[in-house]
C-alpha cells in the first residue's frame, strides 16, 4: 500500500550521495506514494526539478531558504519564477525566516516577502521555515495570506490555531516522537487532523527509534504511529487523512 506522502525532504543532501538512486527507487516502489523535495538555493532547486523529472511520485518545491541568502538573492527571484513553470513544481519552498542564524533580518524579510508575492502571482502554495521567528512569521502570514504548509512546526497551540484559521497546514515530523517534544505533542493533539501533513526534513530529524541517524521517507511510519497514539486512532487512518491533506495542499487531487 502506498500510504506515505513526505511533504518536505532534501534528497539533494550529500548524506544521500552514496545510495540516492537505489534508495529513491526502493522507497517509491514501496510504501511511499509521493515526496516533495525542497529547494534551498538555485542549485538545489535545479536538483529538485531533476529528481522530479527522473522519478514518478517525486515533486519539486523551488525557493530560497533564509539560511542561504546573499546580497544577490533578490535578483534570483526571476530565476525562481522561471523554474516554477516546470509542471512538477508544486510549491514555492523552502522559504521563511530563521533568527537562529546570522543572516540579516531585513534581507530575510525582503526575500521572504518577494517569494510570498511570487507564490500568490503563480497561484502556488508555499512551504515555510520558521525558526525562532514566530512573531514575524505570523505577521507575514497575516499580511500576505499564502496557502501552504508551516513546516516542522515549533510554535505554541495558540499559534497553530491561528495558522489554521489563516487557511494553512501544520507540518509534523520526527520531532513529535522525541521525549522532550511536549509542545509539538500538544499541537499534534489540538489541530484538526484535516490540517496536518507529515514530513521528514530528511536527512535530518529522524523519528525515534532512528533519532540521530539519517532520515528517509519510510520513517514517516513512526511519526504517523506516534500521531495515532496521541489522537487515539489507527496509524492507517492517520496516514490516509494526512496523504489526502498533502495532495490537497499541493493541488495534486
Ligand atoms: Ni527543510
Amino acid at each position: 500500500m502506498k500510504s506515505i506522502f513526505d511533504t518536505h525532504a532534501h534528497y539533494d543532501d550529500p548524506a544521500f550521495d552514496e545510495d540516492r538512486d537505489s534508495l529513491l527507487r526502493s522507497l517509491l516502489s514501496g510504501e511511499v506514494a509521493a515526496i516533495v523535495n525542497q529547494g534551498t538555493d538555485l542549485a538545489t532547486c535545479e536538483k529538485s526539478i531533476r529528481f522530479a523529472q527522473q522519478y514518478e511520485g517525486m515533486y519539486a518545491a523551488v525557493g530560497l531558504h533564509p539560511e542561504c541568502l546573499t546580497q544577490t538573492s533578490m535578483d534570483e527571484i526571476d530565476t525562481i519564477r522561471r523554474l516554477a513553470a516546470h509542471p512538477k513544481v508544486v510549491a514555492i519552498g523552502e522559504i521563511g525566516l530563521d533568527y537562529y542564524y546570522d543572516v540579516p533580518r531585513p534581507l530575510q524579510k525582503e526575500v521572504f516577502a518577494a517569494q510570498l508575492r511570487l507564490a500568490s502571482e503563480l497561484d502556488l502554495p508555499v512551504n515555510i521555515h520558521d525558526r525562532e521567528a514566530h512573531g514575524d512569521t505570523l505577521d507575514m502570514l497575516r499580511q500576505y495570506r499564502p496557502k501552504g504548509i508551516l513546516h516542522c512546526f515549533s510554535g505554541s497551540v495558540e499559534m497553530a490555531q491561528e495558522v489554521v484559521r489563516l487557511g494553512m497546514y501544520i507540518g509534523i515530523g520526527g520531532v513529535v516522537t522525541f521525549k522532550n517534544a511536549r509542545k509539538t505533542v500538544e499541537v499534534a493533539a489540538a489541530v484538526p487532523l484535516e490540517r496536518i501533513v507529515l514530513e521528514t526534513d530528511c536527512p535530518y530529524l529522524s523519528p525515534v527509534p532512528f533519532r540521530g541517524k539519517r532520515n528517509d521517507s519510510s520513517h514517516i511510519l513512526y511519526t504517523a504511529q506516534r500521531l495515532a497514539e496521541i489522537r487515539n486512532m489507527t496509524t492507517e487512518a492517520v496516514l490516509e487523512q494526512t496523504k489526502i491533506n498533502a495532495e490537497t495542499v499541493y493541488q495534486l487531487r
